[in-house]
């Protein structure tokens, strides 16, 4: 059995990836794989505890790196690794590149620290796809202004969430072969087919 692929989705909050995710679930059921769709932080018991915590306590910011780390243990050790490992394909709502965008971009902790708790937790397990939703602060402002009560992220000021974009397009720079940017400003049928061809390519 081969193992399955790892592919998660980012973008700032109000980029619209989570409309995405099924899509991305459905295209590769249609090839016949099975998926598993999942998230960050939570994805298991404990993460979804852990993801009630950080998204509406405040904490330090190198608590919410640590908590997002733990939670992130838990997840690759009780379901990413077991489901790529029987051949299940598994797509994650954020993983490790979010606290490079959130916790070191947003916050301002050194990326050294991150590296360090991502070295230890991953040991060089990488995702095998990203998918980066790419929105100007501005679009994303007014979509987050339009959805549901805010959480902890959420009511951060417009500068953090164009440190969070930045960051996250220097690290689409710095590899692009695993981070694929898509404009999230297109429509949803544009972005859906540029999704599928980056998906084939997977195949
Ligand atoms: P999000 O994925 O936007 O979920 P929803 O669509 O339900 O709002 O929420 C998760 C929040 O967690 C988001 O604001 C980014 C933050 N986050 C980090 O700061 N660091 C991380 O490592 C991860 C995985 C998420």
């Amino acid at each position: 059995m081969n193992p399955g692929k790892f592919i998660t989705l980012e973008g700032v909050d109000g980029a619209g990836k989570s409309t995405h995710l099924g899509f991305v679930a459905d295209w590769l059921r249609r090839q016949g794989r099975e998926v598993v769709v999942t998230r960050e932080p939570g994805g298991t018991p404990l993460g979804e505890t852990l993801r009630e915590l950080l998204l509406h306590r405040e904490m330090d910011a190198d608590t919410e790196l640590l908590l997002m780390f733990a939670a992130r243990q838990e997840h690759l050790a009780g379901l990413i690794l077991p489901a790529l490992a029987r051949g299940a394909w598994v797509v994650s709502d954020r993983f490790t590149d979010a606290s490079y965008a959130y916790q070191c971009g947003g916050r301002g902790i050194p990326a050294d620290r991150i590296a360090t708790l991502e070295a230890w937790v991953q040991r060089g397990f990488v995702p095998d796809l990203t998918l980066l939703f790419d929105v100007p602060p501005d679009v994303a402002e007014t979509r987050r202004a339009a959805a549901r009560t805010a959480d902890r992220f959420e009511r951060e000021a417009s500068g953090f969430f164009s440190r969070v974009r930045n960051a996250y397009l220097d690290r689409a720079r710095a590899e692009p072969g695993r981070i694929r940017v898509l404009d999230a400003r297109l429509s949803i049928a544009d972005l859906q087919a540029g999704i599928g061809e980056l998906l084939q390519e997977l195949e």
